[in-house]
């Protein structure tokens, strides 16, 4: 194995020495460079471009917290590890959203330090590599099949699944699309129950079985009255880690021969699984709420994508939109830079019509939050209708009928 570069940002001259010491012992490690301010952390990192970035908090300049948001941004392939004296969630979750991978707390022994930077470095490895992996097509060379929609955000409860149940509906409802709803969201997934349906069988169960073939997926897959397919996520968070990327990969493949529209619900992390479904994803549709944090995230996450190169297809949705919030959709293009393409209104009456099972646009269809899922579902339609008319022939029946070689 390569080394892993090193950079040591803390103003205590002694830490920075301890922590030289520590990882020295080690040939996995180089220290590449030392820094003693948040100036000079940034200025080496973007020198150096090191695998690793131990980040201390308190600093006589720009403090670490800003130091490492400057970082996620410059130097996006290094990963930031704060230490800090401060262990309140509050410090923990501004540095998670600065971009920090981890946190430890000082004082630390050696092989917290040690196997915390093997951890991250691993972890972000493995994700440049399934992004970079060949195994997953590039749009230009997919073969002509379903279309996947990889509805995302890094703030959760924003609206993924409400956007990703409804216009999965009304794509069936309205336009007879073969639609599946596939729950990323492993560990709290609850496309199962805004449909009141009983997950028999999740994806976890299927990613027991190998390898996955077409019979095995028809088999996991949960038929709703609607006529829009499911396959629910694990009904238990511990189950979730039975799941991975390369099931994910290799369900995809499968079932977009069979679907007009594959949409998946992912977890609001970037995590392995959502990255997969984000390369995976002709349309990555990005759903921001209307609070200042939702907004905040919202940017983050946007740099993000724009960084993995996926800036033609991101669509952005903003949900709960409320015009006595008392701040506007310009404002909120201008601070995200970036037109909105959909926006759904808070509808009181969603949690009602939600808490029954019922899909709002078929309880609610004169609303205007129904009414732009159905600008949207049309919108989805109109550029599936540029498909062959030998692709349109195939539009029969559920993707599960499909599957079973039955028509409609
Ligand atoms: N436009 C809206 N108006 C009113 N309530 C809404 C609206 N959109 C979503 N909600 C409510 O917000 C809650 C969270 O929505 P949802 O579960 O779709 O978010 P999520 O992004 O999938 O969350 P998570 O990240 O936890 O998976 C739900 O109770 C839902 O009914
Ligand atoms: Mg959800």
């Amino acid at each position: 194995m390569q080394s892993i570069r090193v950079l040591i940002v803390d103003d205590v001259r002694n830490t920075r020495e301890s922590i030289r010491r520590i990882l020295g012992f080690d040939s996995d490690f180089e220290v590449v460079g030392e820094a003693g301010c948040g100036s000079d952390a940034l200025r080496l990192a973007e020198l150096l471009k090191p695998d690793i970035v131990l980040m201390d908090i308190s600093m006589p300049d720009i403090d670490g917290i800003k130091t490492s948001e400057l970082l996620s941004f410059r130097v996006p392939n290094t990963s930031v590890i704060i230490m800090s004296v401060e262990k309140d969630s509050d410090h923990m979750t501004k540095a998670m959203l600065a971009g920090a991978k981890a946190y430890i707390v000082k004082p630390f022994t050696g092989n917290e330090v040690v196997s915390t930077i093997l951890n991250v470095y691993h972890k972000e490895a493995r994700k440049r590599e399934i992004i970079n992996s060949p195994s997953i097509p590039q749009t230009s060379e997919k073969e002509s099949t379903g279309k996947i929609i990889s509805i995302f955000s890094t703030k959760g409860g924003v609206g993924k699944t409400t956007t990703a149940v409804n216009l999965g509906v009304e794509l069936r409802k309205s336009h007879t699309f073969r639609v599946l709803l596939m729950d990323l969201s492993l560990q709290f997934g609850d496309i199962a129950s805004f449909l009141n349906l009983v997950p028999k069988r999740t994806i976890s169960d299927l990613a027991q079985v190998n390898p996955i073939k077409e019979e095995d997926i028809r088999f996991h897959i949960l038929s709703h009255s609607s006529g829009v397919d499911v396959l629910a996520a694990s009904t238990r968070p511990e189950y979730a880690e039975m799941v991975t990327p390369e099931h994910v990969q290799q369900i995809l493949k499968e079932i977009k021969l069979h679907y007009d529209f594959i949409l998946c619900d992912n977890s609001a992390r970037f995590d392995d699984i959502s990255l997969t479904s984000l390369e995976a994803a002709d349309e990555i549709w990005l759903i921001a709420g209307m609070d200042i944090p939702a907004i905040k995230n919202t940017k983050i996450a946007l740099e993000i994508l724009y960084s993995l190169d996926y800036t033609p297809k991101i669509k952005l949705i903003l949900n709960q939109y409320n015009r006595r919030i008392g701040i506007n959709l310009k404002e909120i293009e201008s601070s995200l830079g970036k037109k909105i393409d959909y926006v759904l209104p808070e509808e009181e009456q969603l949690t009602s019509v939600l808490n029954k099972g019922i899909p709002f646009v078929k309880a609610l269809p004169r609303s205007a939050m129904a009414l732009e899922t159905k600008k949207m579902a049309k919108d989805l339609s109109e550029t599936a209708a540029q498909k062959s008319p030998a692709e349109n022939e195939k539009n029969k029946g559920t993707g599960l009928q499909k599957i079973l070689g039955l028509g409609r």
